[in-house]
């Protein structure tokens, strides 16, 4: 490289797994590298890339950031995949057999990327599920950095896959409220039925798509390091037990909060992407003006869940009998009836009209930030998570699968702010659990939601942990130009 070349800054690539979840904060990743004036190339499903053209600001967000740009690759499933419920199961294979090899075929042809704008690639930031990160990395000689879009306890647990498979603990059977031995620092609180869902058992995708995220959990030991989107406040023990597995961890969460307030730090007016794959329905935000304060639940279970029509019923039942008040989020393909259909019955369209309302999809930050919002009926999605506790919001969790029933353990029985109803979507218990909520421990989980709030935002804010950590993530990947 000549000695303009040298001038050039570090160049990340940054390699999601090309589902919505993953997507959001890892675009909110590479946009805090773009303030550091980084360069990013971002590689993307063409399906992804076109949801986010069509309903987010990602074109306009990095039009500041000429550094920045996209590279599609296909991730080898059809268009009218579903990519949801138990069909995500289908996207591991196809990004491991067509978008990985695609991907190597794209960085052998074009040098690493370099161009005469664009040093080679320095530092690989890739998926915590791509397991052949690693190998590729080493091959590369790229130093390599996972980011893991769940949480250090998630993690912690498949590190102890062995162990808890000796101990008979996993598969997970018989009693399930029995505590967990297996998982150091959690013995007093997890119970069978709390660990990542996988651990359950159940089928060929499921028991092949656990041994892949046990051992690509395993591997993140052999990488230069890892970034997790979570803070030291409310994962700290856990940090302390994996620093002697991994050399290098930056915890910089929440980052939706933390590009929040590097942007206003910078004076940049910039959008904050929430990698929306659908329309937001803004119209919930003038429903939501005309509610009295902390009177409405939010309902929303992510991108990715999918309840079947006698789910949906109990919920609906539940809320209504609740007599709150309620928003209710029902994305196109969120409902599976038994004959396959998946329209909301015209009963509950109808008979939420009363006390609710229903979009099919909404901008989540800003309605978990309205006055009018005083709880969360949640699946427990990381994402969905940390966006309540900056908002300070308690929740109701009913985990769907994956890391969500860890998480929605340590929302009630670590955090202590809400309830966790997995496994059952019983009328009653929803009826229950809102009452709860709303009424009865309001204030008791309102108080702990506010306290978990105020230490997120101080983590993001100059001089707090997470902030502190993203300049020192900064200033290594920095240094590797050295
Ligand atoms: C998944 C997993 O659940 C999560 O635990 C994992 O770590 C990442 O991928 P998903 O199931 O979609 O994602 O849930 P979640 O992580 O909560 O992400 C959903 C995102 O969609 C949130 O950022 C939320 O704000 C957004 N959303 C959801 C909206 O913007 N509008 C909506 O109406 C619903």
């Amino acid at each position: 490289m000549g000695s303009e070349g040298e001038k050039l800054p570090p160049h990340i690539l940054i390699f999601p797994y090309p589902i919505q979840g993953h997507l959001s904060p890892m675009l909110n990743l590479a946009h805090l590298f773009c303030l550091s004036e980084f360069h990013v190339t971002f590689v993307v499903s063409d399906f992804s890339h076109r949801r986010l053209l069509q309903h987010t600001a990602v074109a306009s967000t990095f039009a500041h950031h000429p550094g920045f740009q996209f590279r599609t690759i296909s991730d080898g499933l059809p268009d009218d995949h579903p990519r949801a419920g138990e069909r995500v199961l289908e996207v591991y294979p196809s990004v491991t057999n067509v978008m990985v090899p695609r991907f190597k075929k794209m960085m052998a042809d074009e040098d690493f990327l370099a161009s005469a704008a664009r040093r080679p690639v320095t530092c690989f930031v890739a998926d915590g599920l791509l397991s052949f990160a690693v190998d590729f990395a080493e091959e590369s000689q790229i130093p390599l950095l996972y980011f893991r879009t769940s949480t250090l306890s998630n993690l912690w647990a498949f590190f102890h896959i062995n162990e808890l498979i000796a101990a008979k603990e996993v598969p997970v059977k018989g009693d399930m409220d029995a505590l967990v031995k297996s998982v150091p620092g959690m013995e007093g609180f997890l119970r069978r039925r709390d660990l990542p869902s996988f651990f359950r058992g159940g089928g060929e995708a499921n028991d092949s798509l656990l041994k892949s995220l046990a051992a690509v959990s395993r591997q993140l030991v052999r990488a230069q390091g890892a970034i997790f989107n979570t803070f030291e406040d409310i994962e700290g023990p856990i940090i302390s037990q994996l620093h002697s597995h991994i050399p290098k961890i930056y915890t910089i969460g929440p980052i939706h909060e933390h590009l929040k307030c590097r942007l206003i730090e910078k004076e940049a007016e910039a959008e904050i992407l929430s990698g929306n794959f659908w329309a937001e329905d803004r119209s919930c935000i003038d429903w939501l003006n005309s509610q009295p304060p902390r009177s409405v639940i939010y309902v929303s279970f992510g991108s990715i869940t999918v309840v079947t029509r006698e789910q949906l019923m109990e919920f609906w039942h539940g809320l209504v009998n609740s007599s709150q008040r309620f928003l209710w989020v029902m994305r196109p393909d969120s409902v599976a009836g038994k004959e396959g259909g998946d329209d909301v019955p015209e009963e509950v369209v109808e008979g939420t009209k009363e006390k609710g309302y229903m979009v099919k999809w909404a901008p989540q930050e800003e309605v978990l930030n309205h006055p009018a919002v005083g709880g969360f009926l949640t699946h427990s999605g990381w994402n969905s998570t940390l966006e309540s506790i900056v908002a300070g919001v308690p929740m109701i969790c009913w985990p769907y699968f994956g890391d969500q029933t860890i998480n929605s353990r340590f929302v009630s029985d670590v955090w202590g702010m809400g309830l966790d109803i997995k496994d059952s979507c019983d009328r009653l218990f929803v009826e229950k659990a809102v009452r709860e909520v709303m009424e009865v421990r309001k204030d008791e989980f309102l108080e702990r939601a506010q306290d978990w709030s105020k230490l997120a935002k101080k983590a993001v804010r100059k001089g707090g942990s997470s902030s502190v950590n993203l300049d020192d993530l900064v200033d290594y990947i920095s240094s590797l130009l050295e």
